[in-house]
This record gives C-alpha cells, sequence and structure tokens, in this order.
C-alpha cells in the first residue's frame, strides 16, 4: 500500500491485522467443512446439499482471499499451516451430527457455523465503527462479506423450514 493508503488508516493497524487474520483463518476451516460434506453428504436430498456446499466453498475461499489481500496491504503476513489457522480461528469448526443422512442437522449445523461467522465479522465492523472512516477500504470489504455469511445463513435456514 502507497504513503496515502496507509495514512488514511487510522485504527491501530496492528489489532487490525490481528482481527483480520483470525476471520481469514476462519474463511479457510469454512471451506475445508464444505468442501468435506459436499463429498461427504448422502441419502435423498443429498445432491442439492452438495451442490450448495460447492458453490458457498467458492464464496469462502473467495473471502480468503480478499482478507488475505488486505492483509498483506496493512503490511501484515498470512499465518500458515493448518495447527496455526485452527489456532487462532474464531469458529473451529462445523458440528455435522454423526449421521450423514440427517439432512436436518447437517443443516442446522451449517446455521449455527455461518452464526459465527456473522458474530464475528459484525463485531469487527463495531470495531471500526463509528465512524468507518477510520478505514474506509476495510470496512466496506467487511461489509461485504458480512451480508454474504448472511446470506448464507439465510439459504440454510430457509432449508431447514
Ligand atoms: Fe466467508
Ligand atoms: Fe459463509
Amino acid at each position: 500500500m502507497g504513503r496515502k493508503g496507509r495514512e488514511i488508516v487510522k485504527v491501530d493497524v496492528g489489532e487490525l491485522i490481528e482481527l483480520l487474520k483470525k476471520a481469514y483463518a476462519d474463511e479457510w476451516i469454512a471451506y475445508y467443512a464444505y468442501k468435506w460434506i459436499a463429498k461427504m453428504v448422502h441419502g435423498p436430498g443429498s445432491p442439492h446439499i452438495a451442490e450448495l456446499a460447492e458453490k458457498i466453498a467458492e464464496e469462502e475461499e473467495e473471502h480468503a482471499n480478499e482478507l488475505a489481500e488486505r492483509i498483506l496491504e496493512l503490511g501484515g503476513d498470512l499465518p500458515y499451516g493448518i495447527e496455526k489457522l485452527y489456532e487462532i480461528a474464531n469458529c473451529k469448526t462445523v458440528k455435522y451430527p454423526e449421521d450423514l443422512n440427517d439432512l436436518k442437522g447437517i443443516l442446522e449445523a451449517l446455521a449455527e457455523a455461518e452464526a459465527c461467522a456473522i458474530e464475528v465479522y459484525n463485531k469487527i465492523l463495531n470495531w471500526l465503527s463509528p465512524c468507518y472512516e477510520k478505514d474506509v477500504k476495510t470496512f466496506h470489504l467487511i461489509e461485504h462479506i458480512l451480508s454474504e455469511e448472511i446470506a448464507h445463513e439465510e439459504s440454510f435456514e430457509n432449508l431447514i423450514e
């Protein structure tokens, strides 16, 4: 990031980078959980869930990439290694039911995981508030990711009903 780009960031950059790194870890855990369930879900109705899981996995990967770009722009580096990701993540796992025929249980676990993501991004936005001018670019990025997490949760809750 250039001189002016850095100059307009009015928050504790070190603290912001730590928050973004934790969210970055969450995104990779979510990505893996979606890719895993897309292959493992079975029984009637499962192809629809598998397809949805693949699609959302792509969006979580995008979130990880967007967060990575911002972390690097701010002068941070990316955590390396699965253990490290697990250590710093806010949402460490998706609690799938033992029976992977239990589609309702799977949907509930995914909705719960998305609720965790929503909380994380909402907290970051609150941290950047009340004056989002403290870091306009990060604010808009997090707002964009948060709106997708809200849509993810809703898509599972609609299927549960
Ligand atoms: Fe995400
Ligand atoms: Fe999500």
